[in-house]
């Protein structure tokens, strides 16, 4: 899938600056864009520490996550991607449903505060390749671009 193609149809989506209605339309953007996810969401930080269940596709998911638990939790305490290959092999994976195998967590920083983080599940191992990575990163670059995060950005 090209990349520039696919940062420039989220970029038309996102015609608000509201970032729930962004973040919402983000992750049915994602969820309809590629094969063999069955789970796509944000978790946001409205706690200090502490992942607060956002705007999903998918099956009822696990809340609140910790800064100091599971693949969430590493994403937004290191503020680094997280690529898992399999999550069977992880300790301290939180499994919210059995059958996801490969994850895919991108932390999102705004103005060096970690805001929340982008959480993408797949039942297939090994499902999300380093370009994969690079094109989830990208259109999270679109995401923050098209929204005023104001206040919930800075405070709880
Ligand atoms: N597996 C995640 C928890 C969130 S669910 O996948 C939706 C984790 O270990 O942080």
């Amino acid at each position: 899938m090209n990349s520039d193609l696919l940062e420039r149809q989220l970029a038309s989506l996102l015609d608000t600056r509201d970032w729930l209605t962004n973040a919402s339309q983000t992750v049915a953007f994602i969820q309809q864009q590629y094969a063999d996810f069955n789970w796509v969401g944000f978790y946001l930080q409205r706690v200090e520490n502490t992942l607060v269940l956002g705007p999903f596709q998918g099956l009822p998911a696990c809340n609140p996550i910790p800064f100091d638990r599971g693949v969430c939790g590493a994403a937004a305490r290191t503020r680094q991607t997280q690529r898992v290959a399999d999550v069977h092999a992880v300790a301290g994976h939180i499994a919210c449903d059995p059958a996801s195998r490969a994850e895919l967590v991108v932390p999102i920083v705004i103005e060096d505060r970690l805001w929340g983080v982008l959480d993408i599940d797949s039942p297939t191992p090994g499902r999300f390749s380093a370009a994969d990575q690079a094109q989830i990163e990208g259109l999270c670059e679109r995401f923050i671009a098209a929204c005023d995060f104001g206040a919930s950005a800075h405070g709880f």
